[in-house]
């Protein structure tokens, strides 16, 4: 093993047992192997077609650190931050806090996203008059205040979230950005993309009888699915709502069975005790959101309400000290030519209006036109904001949702071929050489091909414990080469933790989640 692959390895040990705020996916053991947990997860959902989004580039999978840079000739080492990407202690801003609220579908995360949205007045009473009245002439009257998030006329009629809709308030401590992810089996791909982004996670789960249950069943509950990934993002604050307290006549024992039941799960999941702040709530009613509920709560519940939860929650440490990486999850096209604007939070280093940025994995340079931070005009933005960037001097078809903003002298790598450090969870069908997957990383999903199964691992020692093994079966760690239909955009885990996250999902299942161990050579 060459120093510099030695090297990598103490890093990845290293970062795979880091806990805290900053803390790598639970799943992985302190010394590397990927640890086994009851991960009785996981649900049915029909087979998806699927979109390959990105371009098949061939680029040579040289790092961003250590390594010079085939073009410039530069060297990451070199990468020094100007002064004004990094934050100054004494400005006076709320730190941005990117918070998903996912859970089972129908669970009230819209209701309750758009309760929050209108109690800390940010819809105003004119336009929930407006919902209130819309939704009643659809016969949808108790969706009135999901609709402030699901606006799509399909999101109407179906009555569920289908794309990740995004809102922002402010709390005292933070800017929070609202991720409300769709909770439908059908639109995980959807809740993927959009909570990869997050700091912290709210799960709502519906407290009323058999819908709790529901959302934990192994098969089709996505609190267990939503709550897996989530993890496997690296988030691991989390705040369970638990909500509809009034179908349950705010019931203190279906309260206690609902945090009992769900606390198992979510420690299995690799949630620490300390991190997870329990909820009673209902959204309907407005109870336990913004304020101290009345009797029928207050009587047996003492914790905080919804908000002080959120000002309790700690920001993750941002990177101010690596060149720029943006993950673009979204992008809206200009009428006026070379105009684009792309959506993402940035992952390390800053920007700000008039800087030049490479676009991968199309490999051209736009500059930012302007930038906006909470639908607002901003100057700069730096790791950790959720920003849209309008770029001048692109083309429409030069910038992909999956693609990545980059510093121009540090382009992340692309490549279609990655070796994996995986976890299966409970699967039903053994993963063979040859299994077709579907692997998402970031906000990019293309088909993949097991094309080699190198080795199982001991979960506790992360030691090989067989080399070339006939298939992976369910919660065995293993170490796997995919080949993708068409190339992604991608770091090594030790480089970049969110570049470097996978999830891999069949059959509208996920099935395993992964670390990125190796780039190799596009095929
Ligand atoms: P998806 O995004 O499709 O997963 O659903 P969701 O979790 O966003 O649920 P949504 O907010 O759309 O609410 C689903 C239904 O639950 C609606 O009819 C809401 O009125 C109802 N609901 C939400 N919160 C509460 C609550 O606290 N109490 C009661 N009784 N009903 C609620
Ligand atoms: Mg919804």
């Amino acid at each position: 093993m060459s120093t510099r692959e030695r090297e990598k390895n103490i890093l990845i040990e290293s970062e795979l047992g880091t806990e805290g705020p900053n803390s790598s996916s639970a799943s992985v053991a302190r010394d590397g192997g990927v640890k086994e947990r009851d991960f009785a997860s996981d649900c049915g959902i029909k087979p998806e077609i699927l979109v390959s989004r990105m371009r098949s580039v061939s680029l040579s999978s040289k790092s961003r650190t250590g390594n010079v840079n085939e073009e410039t000739g530069t060297s990451n080492l070199e990468y020094k931050p100007e002064a004004w990407m990094i934050p100054d202690q004494a400005e006076d801003r709320l730190s941005q806090l990117n918070l998903a609220i996912v859970g089972h579908v129908d669970s009230g995360k819209s209701t309750l996203s758009g309760r929050l949205l209108h109690l800390l007045g940010r819809i105003s009473q004119k336009e929930m008059h407006r919902h209130e009245k819309e939704a009643k002439q659809q016969g949808k009257g108790s969706f009135a205040y999901a609709w402030a998030l699901d606006e799509s006329a399909e999101e109407r009629e179906r009555g569920i979230t289908m794309t990740v809709a995004v809102a922002f308030f402010n709390s005292r401590k933070y800017h929070v950005v609202l991720l409300d992810s769709p909770g439908h089996r059908d639109f995980v791909p959807n809740m993927i993309s959009g909570a990869t982004q997050a700091d912290a996670a709210i799960l709502v789960v519906d407290a009323s009888m058999g819908s709790f249950e529901a959302g934990l069943d192994p098969i089709g509950g996505q609190t267990r699915e939503h709550a897996l990934l989530i993890r496997s993002f690296g988030v691991d604050q989390i705040i369970v709502v638990v909500n509809k307290m009034d179908v349950v006549e705010y019931s203190q024992e279906r309260f206690e069975m609902v945090k009992q039941k769900l606390g198992t799960f979510l420690r299995s999941c690799g949630f620490k005790d300390s991190s997870v702040l329990w909820v009673p709530a209902s959204s309907m009613e407005n109870q336990n959101l913004v304020a101290t509920p009345d009797e029928r709560l207050f009587s047996w519940f003492h914790g905080p309400c919804l908000l002080d939860a959120i000002d309790s929650l700690q920001l993750p440490a941002r990177d101010y000290s690596k060149p720029l990486l943006m993950p673009i999850c979204d992008i809206i096209k200009s009428q006026s030519q070379g105009q684009v604007s792309t959506c993402g939070k940035l992952v390390t280093g800053a920007i700000r209006t008039g800087s030049k940025v490479l676009i991968m994995p199309s490999r051209e340079v736009a500059t930012i036109r302007s930038l906006e931070r909470d639908s607002q005009a901003c100057k700069i933005a730096r790791s950790g904001d959720n920003v849209t960037v309008n770029l001048q001097g692109i083309e429409n078809n030069h910038v992909t949702a999956g693609g990545v903003l980059c510093h121009p002298d540090f382009p992340v790598r692309v490549s279609n071929h990655l070796e994996l450090k995986i976890l299966v969870l409970d699967i039903k069908i053994p993963i063979l050489s040859g299994s077709q997957l579907e692997l998402h990383i970031h906000h990019a999903k293309e088909a993949a091909t097991v094309v080699k199964i190198l080795s199982l691992l001991d979960p506790k020692t992360g030691k090989v414990t067989k080399k070339s093994p006939r298939c992976i079966l369910a919660k065995q760690n293993a170490v796997v080469e995919v080949v993708l239909q068409g190339s992604v955009c991608v770091e090594e885990y030790a480089e970049s933790r969110a570049l470097g996250r996978v999830s891999l999902r069949s059959s509208g299942r996920t099935v395993a989640l992964g670390l990125v161990t190796q780039i190799m050579k596009t095929q």
